[in-house]
């Protein structure tokens, strides 16, 4: 799919186009368009091995392209195979997850570093790193040594490390996975409101959706090295483009089938629906029940079989089976429900999608 980022008169942070990347005969980078608008935090959302980290090199310049183009900040840094900006010379801020500070220099020094490799003085490299450690709530550990702070604390000191030098683009790389989960979802946020408060363009890689969704403004899904869809959550959770989007976001049950006469059949299991396809289509197809299309209501049309009822203090999640397909769905309710029963579930229509096979 091709990105559709409105066009902005001010450059773009980043422009990709049609960039591909081959190891030896693997394929693992095909047709990637991404555009990021300045000020804008794209997230790259995609499962282990999908090609995420091998974009974010290209872009840092770590690693060169097969094919296609790419720009930052309206310089030319990649064309076909060739590296025309090193990456020294791009001027971009990174965050990995293994943080990678630098263990013989103070927290200072190591926020200071990037002003010091373009040149700036003592006095004034001294005064940004000052206040980028006030930013991330750090400046009272200025002194210390890298090895004696938490986790936390050191993803902290490279994301000022990272912004020092308020850099066209920031790449972030899995930044929070060495990090637990309550650690992981706050210092999310503290980050995308610092980037925001900052005004930087950032790519943001992870395969955690719940982080995609706290830091982005667009998230990209990327399957099998190609973006499968670009858009705000919100809409992606509306509209998934295809069964691998929707499958890898876990929005709902998916259901083989027919349409035929404007109605879909399942095959894997007993629910029949008026197909939403609006051209006509007739032939294989797979129909998304989202979790969000579904309720418990005694006079609904389809039946499902109760798995676990699980208490979640505010509601219960109800696990459900439909059909012999193995077809789990899981559908909040204000009451549990006994193991083993079945129970009658309404569908809210405008939500279901049915996706034309092949
Ligand atoms: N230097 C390399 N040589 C050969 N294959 C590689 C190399 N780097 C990555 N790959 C392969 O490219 C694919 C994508 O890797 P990567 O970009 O690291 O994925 P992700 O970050 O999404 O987990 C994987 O199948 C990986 O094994
Ligand atoms: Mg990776």
């Amino acid at each position: 799919m091709r990105d559709t980022a409105a066009t902005t008169p001010r450059t773009a942070a980043l422009v990709a186009a049609a960039i591909g990347k081959r190891f030896g005969d693997t394929s693992v980078l095909r047709g990637i368009d991404l555009t990021v608008a300045p000020g804008e935090i794209v997230a790259l959302l995609g499962p282990s091995g999908c090609g995420k980290t091998t974009l974010l090199r290209i872009a840092a310049g770590l690693l060169s392209a097969s094919a296609g183009r790419m720009e930052i900040a309206g310089q030319t840094v990649a064309d076909g195979t060739v590296h025309t900006l090193p990456p020294e010379a791009r001027g971009i801020g990174m965050v990995f997850q293994d943080y990678a500070l630098w263990p013989h220099l103070s927290v200072l020094d190591n926020v200071a570093f990037p002003l010091r490799m373009r040149g700036d003085r003592r006095a004034a490299r001294t005064a940004r790193a000052r206040a980028a450690l006030a930013r991330v709530g750090l400046d009272h550990l200025a002194d210390r040594a890298p090895g004696t702070l938490s986790g936390g604390q050191q993803q902290r000191v490279a994301l000022a490390r990272a912004i020092v030098a308020e850099p066209p683009l920031v790449l972030f790389d899995e930044p929070l996975s060495n990090l637990d989960r309550e650690l992981r979802e706050s210092l999310a946020l503290e980050m995308s409101t610092l980037l925001r408060e900052l005004g930087l363009s950032a790519i943001y890689v992870t395969h955690d959706q719940t982080e995609a969704f706290t830091v982005a403004d667009r998230v990209a899904i990327m399957i099998g090295g190609e973006i499968a869809q670009i858009d705000a959550p919100e809409a992606i959770f509306a509209d998934p483009a295809s069964v691998d989007v929707a499958q890898f976001l876990n929005i709902g049950a998916l259901i083989d089938g027919e349409v035929a006469a404007r109605e879909f059949r399942g095959t894997s299991a007993p629910v029949s629906v008026r197909s939403p396809l609006s051209n006509g289509y007739q032939g294989r197809a797979t129909l998304l029940i989202p979790r969000t299309a579904v309720r418990a209501a005694a006079d609904g049309p389809l039946r499902a079989r109760v798995r676990r009822s699980q208490f979640q203090g505010d509601r219960y999640l109800l696990h459900l089976d439909l059909g012999a397909g193995g077809h789990g769905l899981v559908c909040p309710a204000d009451a549990p429900a006994a193991q083993g029963s079945e129970i009658a579930l309404a569908l809210q229509d405008d939500r279901l999608r049915v996706f034309a096979a092949g």
